[in-house]
């Protein structure tokens, strides 16, 4: 793992509010001193997701999530550590330590990712001296401002121009070829993969360029697109042409819209859609499908009106439904024969394009319309039929209002319980209700609970702690607590168990921390100091026991004798 010096991250973490980080992706609801949600970690109908803003963590009773901001984003935004650090300390403003961060980043990818942006360049460089492939642009209408927004480029004929510009010494041919801008053939002649193409960037969620697409200029010369193939830093399949984009041009998304081509995002933004992005070349897997809902709570996949569109959107059905949370909703555009959103978009202007928006088919309909496709409804048997299809589809919606919705559109289409005859229902599931407050809470256990909760309590007390001497479960873990918090006064809840998360104590920790305990700082500071001192009279007690045993026994010495009278004088 990354090695980012641990006072950075403390700094960094004091800095940044969780709740502001995760309210950005999840609407959370103010409960007390907390937060809740639905948990984003899990399908559940009640929310047992809790933020806590004091603790700066967040926690899920349901599935036991937990972290700080920075597992958070490497979880929700599914980032790398050193890229939710970079991330939470560009929100921050903080410049994250430089020798950290080369010796933190993954050398590999970074020469990757160095490379692929030089290329970028390079490509934007050659659109820029090149008349015929600025005339291209021209004439689909691409103006100069989506052209920079988008990184557009143009790779040269020839089948050296990149290599012989970028690969200019032995590990850049290999970066080169290792980021997938290279070919060889049957002789080993290694040669520019992109040539005579329009070249467009693709982004990764960090704005990083990762990989290219790049369409021929004429008729001739191979398939119409190209693509980079999967290399470390890229795979098709979770990525979404022009997301980069449409995250920079809106601040909130109520709406993405799903299109086939790099052109039709292209041709959106340039008429002031800013909400596309496109599947590259592929169908929707799930976890596109993850990703667009993450981004925004309504997804319109727009498809060719033709069978091979209805196929690919029956494909987005498929990996869509398991992510119909609450809150989500899907929809399908078809468009006329020979259309595509481009050239929609240019004939008929956003309003236009806007207007088949809003009547495309809700998810429900065009899901009862394609499994209906062929059956006879009128029959018991078709009903049937229709049932049997729907079911193990229906059964991967996750608990929640659009899942009752689906099986109650199927019981009045076909006149059958959905659900297959349930059995002698279980028990309720205790799974997502809060647990119930552990039982029989020790006086060291009650101690780190309330250090827990506010960690700055262990600056009351000055050393030399008495208790430390104790030999009782968890004492060692409390002196630890303590001694990291006096090491570091800001630090936070979240931070505090971070600490923790690699050892078995970890999980205990992260349960104690969970708890909302009641009262207020006044209280617990006076219960805190109260259970420290009750800590230390067991400590006395437990001595004067050893000393009482070793009277009874090889008897006392001076010093001892002198021990044991301050003990009893310090217990009276
Ligand atoms: P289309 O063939 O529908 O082209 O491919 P388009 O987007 O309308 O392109 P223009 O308008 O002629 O420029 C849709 C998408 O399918 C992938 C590309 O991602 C393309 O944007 N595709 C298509 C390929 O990967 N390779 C191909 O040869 C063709
Ligand atoms: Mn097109």
């Amino acid at each position: 793992m990354a090695r980012i010096p641990d006072a950075f991250i403390d700094e960094l973490l004091a800095r940044t509010d969780i709740v502001e980080v995760i309210q950005a992706r999840v609407p959370l609801k103010r409960q007390g001193r907390e937060y809740s949600a639905r948990c984003p970690f899990h399908d559940e109908r009640s929310p047992s997701f809790t933020v806590s803003p004091t603790k700066q963590f967040y926690h899920c009773f349901g599935c036991g999530a937990h972290g700080t901001a920075i597992s958070f984003l490497m979880n929700y935004d599914r980032l790398e550590f050193l890229d939710a650090v970079d991330e939470l300390a560009r929100q921050a403003g903080m410049e994250v330590p430089r020798e950290a961060r080369q010796r933190a980043a993954n050398p590999e990818s970074q020469g990757l990712y160095e490379v692929l942006d030089e290329a970028c360049r390079y490509f934007q460089r050659q659109l820029a001296g090149s008349d015929r492939a600025r005339g291209y642009l021209d004439d689909r209408g691409v103006g100069e401002a989506v052209r920079a927004q988008f990184s557009v480029g143009y790779a040269p004929e020839g089948f050296s121009a990149l290599k012989d510009a970028l690969g200019t010494d032995p590990r850049q041919l290999q970066l080169l070829d290792r980021a997938g801008l290279l070919s060889k053939n049957d002789r080993g002649h290694v040669y520019d993969k992109f040539r005579d193409r329009v070249m467009f960037p693709i982004h990764d969620r960090r704005g990083r360029v990762i990989a290219f697409g790049g369409r021929v200029l004429g008729k001739d010369a191979g398939p119409k697109y190209l693509n980079s193939p999967e290399t470390p830093l890229f795979h098709k399949g979770r990525e979404l042409y022009g997301l980069w984009q449409v995250r920079q041009a809106n601040r909130t998304l109520a709406r993405l819209v799903v299109v086939e081509g790099y052109m039709d995002v292209i041709a959106l933004f340039e008429h002031g859609v800013t909400q596309a992005v496109a599947t590259l070349g592929t169908a929707t897997t799930p976890d596109h499908a993850e990703l667009l809902f993450r981004n925004a709570p309504d997804v319109y996949f727009c498809f060719d009106g033709d069978r091979a569109g209805r196929a690919a959107a029956w494909k987005a059905v498929e990996s869509v439904l398991p992510r119909m949370r609450d809150g989500r909703q899907a929809f399908f555009l078809f468009l006329p024969e020979g259309e595509d959103p481009d050239s929609i978009v240019r004939s008929e202007g956003a309003e236009g394009f806007d207007a088949r928006l809003q009547q495309a088919t809700p998810l429900s309909q065009f899901f009862f319309d394609t499994l209906s496709e062929g059956v006879a409804l009128s029959t018991l048997d078709g009903r049937a039929r229709l049932a049997e299809r729907a079911r193990p589809l229906l059964a991967q919606i996750p608990d929640g209002a659009f899942g009752d919705l689906m099986q109650q559109r199927l019981a009045e289409i076909t006149g059958l319980q959905a659900k297959p005859a349930a059995a002698p229902s279980a028990p309720v599931r205790s799974h997502g209700s809060r647990p119930l407050a552990p039982p029989r809470r020790s006086v060291v256990r009650s101690a780190i609970a309330l250090l827990l909760q506010q960690p700055s309590l262990a600056l009351e007390l000055a050393p030399p702690y008495r208790f430390v001497a104790l030999r009782q479960p968890g004492i060692d873990l409390l002196t630890e607590l303590i001694a990291l918090v006096s090491a570091r006064p800001e630090i936070t809840t979240g931070t505090l168990i971070g600490h923790f998360a690699d050892r078995k104590e970890g999980a205990a920790l992260q349960k104690l921390a969970s708890q909302d305990l009641p009262g207020d700082p006044e209280a617990w500071r006076a219960e805190f100091l109260d259970a420290i001192a009750q800590l230390d009279r067991q400590t006395i007690d437990q001595r004067i026991d050893e000393l009482q045993d070793k009277q009874r026994g090889e008897g006392l010495d001076e010093a001892d004798k002198a021990e044991l009278r301050e003990l009893l004088q310090a217990r009276r």
